[in-house]
């Protein structure tokens, strides 16, 4: 088969569809092909900080959603977040993702304000600033970006309220239009959005699948984090999946495959994206990233969080790179993105081409 250009829903589903594994690899050649046409091969990358695992969200797939009481608690010392920073830019990572669990508190908000601060001011403004910290009002969104962040990443996790509806409380505090609001308020205020989705969710079709990518084009979003929906054991989802026999091996490989489909035809049908190759993918195949880059990603988050945190930060069961430090993490995704024949954009920003395109 030829692998035409998407246009449609259908041309979405259809792609989307493919399974023989020749069909797959021309969908993957064929998305690489427009990565190194469009954005180059060149991958940037956000070092991660994992800097807190405090939430007040309860989401149901999660593993330090607030109800997990087997989670020991930590907020990372602001010298030692510093000092991550700090090797970052030193290692010319052109950019930090500063992530934590979801807190709304006057305390917090000017925390991460005076870190967004202090993180831009020992790089002399070079080190680009990622924030994910959650829903927050536009206010709080907008003192941050004053303060130097420039980019945001808020994943509406599924373009579909009502399988949205089954994944999280009905409680008032986790609701879709509240998500797609906040996506609306980062990009009024002037930050690189990013969003995206979990994939291979119970209850999910190829159509929610679809639709997340026309959601994607819809908003005119700058950057794509997708990945693998992951089982975590002590969640009310992955109690679930597992009881029903449905985290098998070959279930874990068509979740697999069905990430690596929606970064290739991502990629296909919007040609001027950042999309990551998130650590999701590698916690179902050893090589989950490497494949990722080959379906047309671009971005990796290889992970700076301080080394004695890691096994606190755990969002899904058999996350990689936990009993490693940054130097290995730095070491070991070089060797990836060789692997696969790309360069890295040592130094660089590698801001979305899209967000210098928007409509
Ligand atoms: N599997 C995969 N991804 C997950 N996330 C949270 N829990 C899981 C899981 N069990 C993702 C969500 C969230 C991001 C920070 O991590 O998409 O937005």
């Amino acid at each position: 088969m030829k692998i035409k250009p998407p246009k449609t829903r259908d041309d979405l589903i259809a792609l989307l569809s493919l399974t023989e594994p020749d069909d797959l690899q021309e969908l993957y050649d064929a998305a690489y092909a427009v990565k190194a046409e469009n954005v180059g091969r060149v991958v940037y990358y956000r070092g991660l900080i994992e800097f807190s695992n405090y939430c007040i969200k309860d989401c149901k797939y999660c593993g330090i959603r607030k109800s997990n009481d087997e989670v020991e608690r930590f907020d990372t010392p602001r010298e030692d977040i510093l000092a991550m920073a700090r090797w970052a830019y030193e290692n010319k990572y052109g950019s930090l993702t500063i992530q934590s669990g979801e807190r709304q508190d006057e305390a917090f908000i000017d925390y991460v304000e005076g870190l967004v601060r202090d993180i831009k001011e020992l790089s002399d403004g070079k080190l680009g600033l990622t924030l994910c910290v959650g829903e927050q009002t536009e206010e709080t969104y907008r003192r941050w970006f004053e303060a130097g962040a420039h980019r945001y990443l808020l994943r509406i996790e599924t373009s579909n309220p009502a399988l949205y509806a089954t994944l999280h409380p009905d409680d008032g505090h986790h609701k879709w239009q509240v998500r797609k609001a906040c996506l609306e308020s980062l990009r009024r205020i002037g930050y690189q959005v990013g969003t995206g989705d979990m994939i291979g969710l119970p209850g999910q079709t190829l159509g929610d699948l679809a639709d997340d990518i026309l959601l994607y084009r819809d908003m005119d979003i700058d950057m794509i984090g997708m990945g693998p929906y992951v089982v975590h054991h002590n969640t009310p989802i992955g109690k679930a999946v597992l009881a029903s026999g449905m985290d098998s091996k070959e279930e874990q490989k068509r979740r697999l495959e069905m990430g690596l489909k929606m970064i290739a035809v991502t990629r296909l049908f919007l040609p001027d994206v950042n999309i990551a190759a998130t650590t999701a993918l590698q916690a179902l195949h050893p090589l989950g990233r490497e494949l990722g880059l080959k379906a047309g990603a671009n971005v990796l988050m290889p992970i700076v969080t301080v080394p004695k945190f890691r096994p606190q930060y755990l969002l899904y069961d058999n996350k990689p790179c936990v009993d490693e430090v940054p130097e290995q993490c730095k070491n070991c995704i070089s060797a990836r993105v060789a692997s696969v024949g790309d360069t890295i954009g040592f130094g660089q920003w590698g801001d979305s081409p899209h967000f210098f395109h928007r409509k």
